[in-house]
C-alpha cells in the first residue's frame, strides 16, 4: 500500500447510501469521534451488536494526536473487527470541522471515506467557494463532503435571533446547488462540548430551533441534514466525575427526546464525541478511586470501555434510532 490509498482499498463506506436510507427510514447514523483504541473497539463493538451502520470521525486534532498512517490502519482495524463479529455494517472514515482545501484533501488522498469542510465561520460567498473546491476534489475519489451554514454557539454566546449565529435557511437551497455537497450542517441552537447552556436555577434546558430544521427541510426536501454539539451530557457521568474528584458544575446537553425528534424527520447524522469522554472520564475516575493498587491501564481502560459500548448501544437503539437499519 503507497502513501495514497482509496477508501474502498480499507474496506470502507462513503456516507451516500447510509444517508439515502437514514432520510427514508427516519433515523439518524451515528458519527462518534475517537482518538484511541479503546475508543474505537467500543464503537465497532457497539454498532455490531446493534447492527448499525456507523461514522467514525476524526477531528484535525485527533489527526495530530493519533496519526494519519496509524488512523488509516485503525480504521481499517475496525472494518475487520466488524467482519470478524459476523456483522455486515458500513463504516465510514470522516474528516470532522476540516479548515481548509489542504487537510480536506490529505485526508482523501490516505484512505478517509467522507470530510467536512467547516467554512461556516466565513463569509457566506468564501464558504461557498471553499466548499466547492473540496467538493471538485473529493467526488474525484468518491467521497463524500459535509458543508456547514450558520455558526454553533459557543457557551459565551447569547443564543438568540438576535445574535443570527443559527442556519439562514434562505441560504440552503443556493449553498447547496452551488457547492455540490452531500450534507448539510445546520446550526439550530446545539453547541460542542459539555456547558452548552448557562442554566439559572430552575430553568430548563431551552427547546432547539425546530422551526428552522422544519424550514430548512421545506427548501431543500430529502437532502441530509447533519447536527453537531448533539450530545446529552448525561447527568450520570457528570455525578460520577464530580464525586472522585473532578469538577463539572453545570454541565449540561440537548435532551434524548430532542434527538429523537430531529433524527426522525431530516437530520440524517448526529455527532457524538463529549458523551463518550464523559463515560471514559467517569468510568476511570471511578475505578483509581476504588482500586488505588491498581497500575495496569488494561484494567481501567478496559472498565471504561465497557461503557463506552454501553452508551453507544444506548444511542443507536433509543435515541438515534439506527439500531438494525444495514
Ligand atoms: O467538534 C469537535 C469535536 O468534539 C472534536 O474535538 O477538536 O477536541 O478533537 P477536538
Ligand atoms: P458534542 O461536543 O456535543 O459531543 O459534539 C461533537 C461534535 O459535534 C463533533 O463534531
Ligand atoms: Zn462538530
Amino acid at each position: 500500500m503507497g502513501d495514497s490509498v482509496h477508501f474502498t482499498e480499507l474496506g470502507l463506506a462513503n456516507t451516500r447510501e447510509m444517508f439515502k436510507k437514514a432520510v427514508n427510514g427516519g433515523y439518524a447514523v451515528p458519527a462518534y469521534n475517537f482518538n484511541n483504541l479503546e475508543q474505537l473497539q467500543a464503537i465497532v463493538t457497539g454498532c455490531a451488536e446493534t447492527n448499525s451502520p456507523v461514522i467514525i470521525q476524526v477531528s484535525k486534532g485527533a489527526r495530530d494526536y493519533a496519526d494519519q498512517t496509524m488512523l488509516r490502519y485503525m480504521a481499517m482495524g475496525a472494518v475487520q473487527m466488524a467482519q470478524g463479529m459476523g456483522a455486515q455494517i458500513p463504516i465510514c472514515l470522516h474528516l470532522d470541522h476540516g479548515d481548509s482545501f489542504e487537510l480536506c484533501k490529505a485526508c482523501v488522498d490516505s484512505g478517509f471515506s467522507s470530510v467536512m469542510i467547516d467554512g461556516s465561520h466565513l463569509p457566506y460567498e468564501e464558504n461557498v467557494a471553499l466548499t466547492k473546491k473540496v467538493v471538485e476534489y473529493a467526488h474525484g475519489y468518491d467521497v463524500s463532503v459535509e458543508g456547514e451554514l450558520g455558526v454553533l454557539a459557543g457557551i459565551e454566546d447569547e443564543v438568540s435571533a438576535e445574535t443570527s449565529t443559527y442556519t439562514r435557511p434562505e441560504e440552503v437551497e443556493d449553498f447547496v446547488k452551488k457547492t455540490g455537497v452531500d450534507s448539510l450542517a445546520i446550526s439550530i441552537g446545539t453547541s460542542h462540548g459539555a456547558y452548552k447552556f448557562k442554566l439559572k436555577d430552575g430553568e430548563e434546558v431551552p427547546e432547539l430551533r425546530f422551526d428552522i430544521l422544519n424550514e430548512v427541510e421545506r427548501r431543500i426536501p430529502g437532502f441530509p441534514i447533519v447536527l453537531h454539539g448533539a450530545s446529552s451530557v448525561i447527568p450520570e457521568y457528570v455525578q460520577i466525575i464530580n464525586k472522585y474528584g473532578g469538577k463539572m458544575e453545570g454541565a449540561v446537553g440537548i435532551p434524548e427526546a430532542q434527538l429523537r425528534r430531529a433524527a426522525s424527520g431530516a437530520v440524517c447524522k448526529i455527532n457524538i464525541d463529549s458523551d463518550g469522554r464523559l463515560a471514559v472520564t467517569a468510568k476511570i475516575r471511578e475505578y483509581m478511586a476504588e482500586h488505588p493498587e491498581e497500575f495496569d491501564p488494561r484494567k481501567y481502560l478496559g472498565y471504561a470501555r465497557k461503557e463506552l459500548i454501553k452508551l453507544i448501544k444506548h444511542k443507536n437503539e433509543a435515541v438515534l434510532g439506527s439500531a438494525g437499519r444495514v
